[in-house]
């Protein structure tokens, strides 16, 4: 008998095959379709029908006409992805993939804030659990953030979680005071100015580029700020040929295949002894748990249906007005 244990499948692989073709064969027989984080390792990324950030896997998976969806990202993404396609097989290679800035935001504790807030439009990063969703009005991603905050009324009260900076961020560039929950993420707030600082010094034409999920410090330095996709895309279109990245390394597995003649470093963290930022969740994530994944098809992820059918609006309400704006087809 096959068993999810630790939240993957934990079956021998036949010796000798080849996993990506047999990825392939599987994904061909089986109608799957694999959405990959850019965050993923390469090789994911590389075997992935599509690769993109927390906006588009969302935009992806609510157009997807596969049987099956198999999510190589954390486990809100998997999460979003089955919310939006209740009636469809979501899988996840390794469904232990969680995120820090999710689990800094209990849903009990949330219900609390909102609560502590009558009058207040609350708006959610997609970094959260379904049944934060399920209190929210509107959801967000560091792709749409500024634009959706800007669409409401300018007297509009509101409430923003669970990410500090991106919500400092989000006031400084909108002018709002949105009330913030106080949560982060664990690889975005370790990157160390003082490094970032030096590398700047050794390299002079080198451009800083910063998720809106890093410290306001760095924000303030760097030459550009936006979500995943919006770096990808300032890097393959600059003139610049130099970059130190402040996100998740796994952006520069992209950038150097969109742009090959360019630098990009990974910036360092404040402690430890690697010189990149990985996001330990997202790497549980191997190609052999997915293989295993598509074969047996499980982990399975499941939402409870009475979250579902309330963290669906806030869902449908980013990417409705993404549309009107225009951000998304
Ligand atoms: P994006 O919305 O840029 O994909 O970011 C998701 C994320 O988890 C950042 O840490
Ligand atoms: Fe969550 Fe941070 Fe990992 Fe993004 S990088 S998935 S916010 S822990």
């Amino acid at each position: 008998m096959i068993l999810v244990n630790k939240g993957y499948v934990e079956a021998p692989i036949e010796k000798g095959i080849d996993i990506v073709e047999e990825i392939k064969k599987l994904k061909k027989q089986k109608n799957a379709v694999i959405l990959a984080h850019y965050y993923q390792r390469g090789e994911i990324q590389d075997v992935a029908d599509h690769i993109g950030d927390s906006l588009a896997l969302a935009q992806l998976a609510a157009k997807a006409d596969a049987d099956i969806i198999v999510l190589c990202g954390v486990y809100f993404m998997a999460e979003t992805a089955k919310i939006l396609c209740p009636h469809k097989k979501v899988l996840c290679p390794d469904v232990s993939a969680g995120c820090s800035l999710a689990d800094s935001c209990p849903a009990d504790e949330f219900a609390e804030f909102v609560k502590a807030h009558p009058g207040h439009t609350v708006i959610s990063y997609v970094n959260t659990t379904a049944a934060v969703k399920a209190y929210t009005d509107v959801v967000v991603t560091s792709t749409n953030a500024k634009q959706i905050v800007d669409s409401l009324p300018a007297d509009e009260k509101i409430i923003f979680g669970p990410d500090r900076n991106l919500g400092n961020y989000i006031n400084s560039v909108t002018g709002r005071q949105m009330e913030l929950w106080n949560g982060a993420c664990h690889v975005h707030e370790q990157f160390s100015i003082e490094k970032i600082i030096a590398l700047k010094e050794k390299y002079p034409n080198a451009q800083v580029l910063a998720h809106p999920e890093c410290k306001k410090q760095l924000l303030i330095i760097a030459d550009k700020v936006g979500s995943t996709q919006a770096l990808l895309n300032y890097a393959v279109n600059s003139d610049c040929n130099e970059f130190i990245v402040a996100t998740e390394s796994g952006i520069i597995h992209e950038m150097k295949k969109r742009c090959g003649n360019k630098n990009f470093i990974a910036a360092p963290p404040e402690d430890g002894s690697c010189n990149c930022n990985e996001c330990s969740y997202m790497k549980l994530n191997t190609l052999e748990k997915l293989y295993n994944c598509l074969k047996y098809e499980m982990p399975q992820v499941e939402v409870d249906a009475d979250v579902a059918q309330k963290a669906i609006k806030p869902i449908n309400r980013m990417l409705e007005i993404s549309k009107q704006l225009g951000i998304i087809k």
